[in-house]
């Protein structure tokens, strides 16, 4: 995201803090939730809060971070921009102090021409801002996917076999045997629904799906939400009709059809464009979305080209696909999920990473392996898209996707991407903050016989003893010192909260 533009509210005055830094010093997100909080007990007077970029960034990215002086509510907006143009800065550096060097000191921000107000009312003001900043840069500009998105979509279990039916058992489904109630909400048509198109150009759906009006209707009157699926090339991956040279018309019928979530996948467009073209391209539809006035998630699917999580969010996208495909088999699942380390920093409510759909219920793994899939993705703060046919499920199935605590992590508030804090070979440890203050953990075994895994508290910044509970099991475990161990079958996952 380059330089933003953005007007600053012109009565704030206050105190900034830099935190001088690098990319190179990795300053992790949860590292750095942990820095503003020792920042902010030591020196109580700054407002807003300047640090390093942590990954991924170019070198010399900042942060920009909000802080409410107490630390009862913090908002993070990673925007990726040295200060707004018109943000004063009074640089107050002691001498002597190189950039480069990891200690934080004062500077003054000033606007102009206006009284100050009260510390709240400018935390309040600079929320503002930050929000305007990123619907300045085409994000989050319906209120959509405040928490990651979930549903289902289509490909994983019907690929090119899918039929208005179909969808409509998966809908019949989610809204009858507790998905619903679990927070499944969209609905999504994948590839090969689409037909020809007709003289002036509009889409129309093939047979399978011979009223589409009828079935966006049948899945709203549910109380569900729908989504369909696009390419910006001429193609789609499945070889149907993409959106090249129609993006307006077909912006225009999905959302005259009803819909409400768009996935836009790269496909055939890579014969059509150069990859750095990439973002006007997604913006294109973006902005032909945009026009219409209707709120559409704008799911992109470009496999994490280009470094996508840098720019998704300024295409307008509210999910981006970090990853090639995922597949029904443990190997393929682990390497995307685990991979995912590093992308923290570019999730939050309105933008989230995607690793891609699920696979629970397709058969290819066991039960801890779903396990481990769940609970990564959970802690991912993945949209949660089930791929399965949810019209012939197991009990067993139905009980991994609809587990309440578990998703609560997923949904969280806080809207904080986990992270890896600790690994050992095979055995991994994850964490992501939550908005109540406590701490989601993950233990994993990717090894290939069992073993004991641990979660040291202090890796965490925890010193001392909390009280664990198991999230899956939803039983308090009680209350441990330094540390927790649990046994841990091959592939299998230990999701726990720490308070
Ligand atoms: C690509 C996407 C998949 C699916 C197929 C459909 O492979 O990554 O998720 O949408 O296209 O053809």
């Amino acid at each position: 995201m380059g330089q933003s533009n953005v007007t600053m509210a012109d009565h704030l005055k206050g105190h900034l803090l830099v935190e001088h830094g690098d990319i190179d010093d990795n300053v992790h997100p949860v590292e750095s939730l942990r820095l503003v909080d020792a920042l902010m007990k030591a020196n109580k007077n700054f407002d807003m809060l300047l640090v390093p970029n942590m990954f991924h960034g170019e070198s010399g990215d900042h942060a920009l971070y909000l802080v409410r002086r107490r630390w009862d509510y913090f908002v993070q907006y990673l925007l990726g921009v040295t200060p707004p143009k018109n943000f004063e800065i009074k640089e107050d550096r002691p001498p002597g102090r190189s950039p480069r060097r990891r200690r934080g000191y004062l500077l003054d921000f000033t606007e102009r021409n206006l009284p100050r107000r009260a510390c709240t009312m400018k935390t309040f003001t600079l929320f503002v801002f930050l929000i305007a900043a990123s619907l300045e840069a085409g994000a989050v500009d319906s209120g959509v996917a405040m928490t990651p998105p979930m549903g289902w979509n289509s490909w994983n279990h019907f690929a090119c076999k899918v039929t208005a039916d179909d969808v409509r058992s998966a809908a019949d489904a989610i809204a009858s045997n507790g998905m619903k109630d679990a927070g499944y909400t969209y609905v999504n048509i994948d590839d090969c629904w689409q037909g020809t198109r007709d003289e002036q150009g509009r889409i129309r759906p093939n047979q399978k799906f011979p009223d589409m009006k009828a079935l966006v209707d049948y899945v709203h009157a549910k109380g569900l939400k729908i989504g369909i699926y696009s390419s910006p090339g001429p193609k789609t991956c499945a070889g149907y009709e993409g959106s090249y040279g129609h993006e307006e018309q077909d912006a225009q019928q999905y959302t005259g059809w009803g819909f409400d979530y768009l996935k836009y996948d790269w496909c055939s467009a890579e014969k059509i464009y150069q990859r750095s073209q990439m973002q006007e391209v997604y913006n294109k539809m973006h902005d032909a979305l945009a026009r219409t006035g209707r709120p559409i998630v704008f799911s992109l699917c470009q496999y994490g080209y280009a470094r996508v999580w840098q720019w998704g969010v300024a295409v307008g996208g509210n999910l981006w696909r970090t990853t090639e495909d995922i597949s029904d088999h443990f190997d393929r699942m682990s390497v995307i999920g685990f991979d995912q380390d590093g992308l923290e920093s570019f999730a939050g409510p309105g933008h989230w990473n995607d690793p891609d759909m699920l696979e629970v219920g397709n058969g290819g793994m066991n039960h801890d392996e779903y396990t481990t899939h769940m609970s990564l993705w959970v802690l991912l703060a993945a949209p949660l898209l089930a791929g399965n046919d949810l019209s012939k499920m197991t009990p067993e199935t139905l009980d991994l996707l609809t587990n309440k605590e578990v998703i609560a992590v997923d949904q969280d508030a806080k809207g904080v991407q986990g992270r890896r804090v600790a690994q050992e070979g095979p055995l991994e440890v994850w964490a992501k903050p939550l908005a109540d203050g406590g701490i989601a953990v993950g233990l994993f075994n990717r090894g290939e016989s069992g073993n004991p895994v641990t979660i040291r508290f202090k890796d965490i910044g925890i010193e001392g003893s909390a009280k664990v509970r198991n999230l899956w099991m939803h039983k308090d475990l009680g209350s441990f010192h330094g540390s927790y161990t649990a046994e841990m079958p091959r592939h299998g996952a230990v999701l726990i909260k720490i308070q």
